[in-house]
């Protein structure tokens, strides 16, 4: 074992994570429009014990106290995203209270010394917009691009890295193929649609930006994955393990760098009609060059096609939907699971990592970010409210060791953010299942850094992981 501290390259960039619906809260205040997310919270069943984002964690209203804890962690960046329904409420018209809120973040970041990291849609499509077809509408493409502008226009002068969407598969597939997020709807066409509409969105927006500001750095998060066979002997094992990495990465991946979709997905989805959303030049609106990829990361998983060839107990991670309608299903491998279910599996982000810079950055010369990885765990707090959650450190050190394993194999990779900075709304899970480096009391909005978060605090302050067991 290392019996010395494991240093990161001079600048690595350290941060933590969140996104707009799951902390602010104030869902019906300062103007803000309802978006999908607001929507689907009401409908019977969809969220755990009907939770939903209207208190959260207070931030819009603890924002200078928020910031204050991340210079307390040490934290030099802070990814957070904007409610386009709250800067504007019907997807089109600016609503000055709504962007002044980010204005307001980005200088109280700025005076901590925090560098400012957007991510201008993380899921809450304004409802207005959903009303007229949502991500399955072409439109929606284009209102995305005129938000970013706007957005751009207002915080750009002190906002230098902008990354357009966050996980799109997300959106597209558990939002639009699978129902179990906003909007909710169970139409696989439409959830292909969802896919190139998002796309074709980040690149208009892409090109807004530049126009705007040639000098701004430009990017785009996607949750990738590594897809193994459960048996790698067996075609259909590995067939299976080919359609997950199809539509959950190359699906995303070939389009941005490459400007194409992967030939054997589209014949996987022929029938489903996606070769007529695709119009001309919209790949190479869709390839325009970046400044970076976002990385999120929580875990990888074995595939079989196989009905019942492995016993033992469901799977936890749901893979597309429309590769389950194809018989795919998750096989687990008997790792340990954290709160989510998720199999802990470091050595697949080091893959990872460096089959992104072999096939896709490496080639196009863009660095990699780490924009999220974490986990949830049943947190038990003390008297004084202190958790002292050993299984989350362990976690972000044996996933921080692959980061570093991977830079020394020669992967570009300038950064990590921690999911996240705050226990918060986890979508269909509500607050049952907590993220934070730090514990939110949700009775009295009390913030306690929990012991990975001051762990955390002490590996961003020195650039680097302490000796194993240190
Ligand atoms: C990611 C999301 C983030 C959070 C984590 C646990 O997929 O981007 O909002 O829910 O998962």
């Amino acid at each position: 074992m290392n019996s010395s501290p494991l240093t990161f390259p001079a600048g690595f960039l350290w941060g933590a994570a969140t996104a707009a619906y799951q902390i602010e809260g104030a869902a019906h205040e300062g103007g803000r429009g309802e978006s999908i997310w607001d929507v689907f919270c009401r409908v019977p069943g969809a969220v755990a014990d009907a939770h939903n984002g209207d208190v959260a964690c207070d931030h819009y209203h603890r924002s200078a106290q928020d910031v204050g804890l991340m210079r307390d962690l040490n934290l030099a960046a802070y990814r957070f995203s904007i409610s386009w329904a709250r800067c504007m409420p019907d997807g089109v018209t600016p609503n000055p209270e709504g962007i002044a809120f980010y204005s307001r973040l980005v200088d109280q970041l700025l005076a901590a010394g925090i560098t400012p990291w957007i991510t201008l849609y993380h899921w809450d499509l304004p409802q207005a917009l959903e009303d007229k077809g949502g991500w399955a509408a072409r439109e929606t493409a284009e209102r995305f691009a005129d938000y970013a502008a706007v957005m751009h226009e207002a915080l750009g002068d002190r906002v230098r890295i902008w990354t357009t969407l966050n996980e799109p598969w997300v959106s597209a597939f558990l939002g639009y193929a699978a129902g179990i997020h906003a909007p909710g709807r169970q139409d696989p066409a439409a959830a292909l649609a969802a896919v190139h509409h998002l796309l074709l969105g980040h690149g208009l927006a892409v090109r807004a930006l530049r126009r705007q500001d040639p000098e701004a750095t430009l990017g785009i998060t996607l949750n990738l994955t590594v897809a193994d066979p459960a048996d790698p002997g067996r075609d259909g094992d590995l067939d299976a393990a080919r359609r997950v990495d199809g539509q959950s990465n190359r699906m995303f991946l070939d389009p941005l760098f490459r400007g194409e979709y992967p030939a054997d997905v589209l014949a996987d989805v022929a029938h489903l009609g996606m070769a007529e959303v695709v119009r001309p030049g919209d790949l190479d609106i869709i390839s325009q060059p970046l400044d970076l990829l976002g990385v999120n990361y929580y875990h990888g998983d074995a595939f079989t096609k196989d009905p019942a060839p492995h016993p033992g107990p469901a799977g936890g991670a749901p893979a597309s939907p429309l590769v389950a309608a194809d018989g795919v299903r998750q096989v687990p491998r008997g790792l340990p699971v954290t709160g989510m279910g998720w199999e802990i599996q470091p050595e697949g982000l080091r893959r990872l990592l460096n089959r992104l810079q072999r096939e896709y950055t490496g080639p196009a010369g863009v660095p990699i970010y780490i924009t999220e990885n974490g986990a949830a765990f049943e947190d038990v707090p003390d008297a004084d409210g202190f958790v002292d959650d050993q299984a989350r450190l362990a976690f972000f050190d044996q996933h921080l060791r692959a980061v570093h394993e991977s830079l020394a194999d020669g992967v570009d990779v300038r950064g990590y953010f921690a999911w996240s900075l705050l226990d918060n709304f986890e979508w269909a899970f509500g607050y049952h299942q907590r993220f934070g480096l730090v514990r939110v009391d949700y009775e009295t909005q009390r913030r306690i850094p929990k012991a990975s978060g001051l762990w955390y605090s002490r590996v961003a302050a020195s650039n680097a992981l302490p000796a194993a067991g240190g």
